[in-house]
């Protein structure tokens, strides 16, 4: 159980801290500072999401949260990936200004959704 509540804590941490990140680089982008790139933020989102997805990954196998007996956790898989996809071309600088702002807010309505789905588990 402390085990299970530990990895909890990992997993809740790392997703506050990669809604934190995604916000900091696309406010550095959008005000032309694109030097983050140089920094440890280039590296930094990618760990925190591994430890993200890893903690995920042990709480389904550990806390038997069967995605197909859970609706909310399949659609919450699935926004994942689309979280992750939007985000992807948010950060693209070859991508044009206005696609990378739709990208961000659809990444943002995700990760909105996502946090709505873990918080209230909602019986669908
Ligand atoms: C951006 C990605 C993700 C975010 C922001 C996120 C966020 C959260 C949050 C905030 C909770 C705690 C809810 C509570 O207070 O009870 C939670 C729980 C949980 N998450 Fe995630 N999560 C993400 C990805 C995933 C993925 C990919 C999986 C599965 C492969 C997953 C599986 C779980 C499970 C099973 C719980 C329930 C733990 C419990 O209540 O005992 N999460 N998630």
């Amino acid at each position: 159980m402390f085990t299970y509540t530990l990895i909890k804590h990992t997993h809740v941490t790392a997703a506050a801290l990669s809604l934190s990140l995604f916000l900091l680089r696309m406010g550095l982008e959008l005000s032309g500072n694109s030097q983050w790139r140089k920094t440890a933020l280039r590296w930094m989102p990618h760990a925190n999401d591994t430890l993200l997805l890893s903690a995920a990954i042990t709480l389904v196998i550990i806390g038997s949260w069967n995605p197909a007996i859970f609706p909310w956790l399949a659609i919450k898989i699935a926004l994942v990936f689309g979280y992750v996809i939007a985000g992807f071309f948010a950060l693209r600088q070859s991508t044009p200004r206005r696609i990378r702002i739709i990208a961000a807010l659809l990444a943002m309505v995700q990760i909105g959704f996502i946090f709505y789905l873990a918080i209230q588990k909602p019986a669908l």
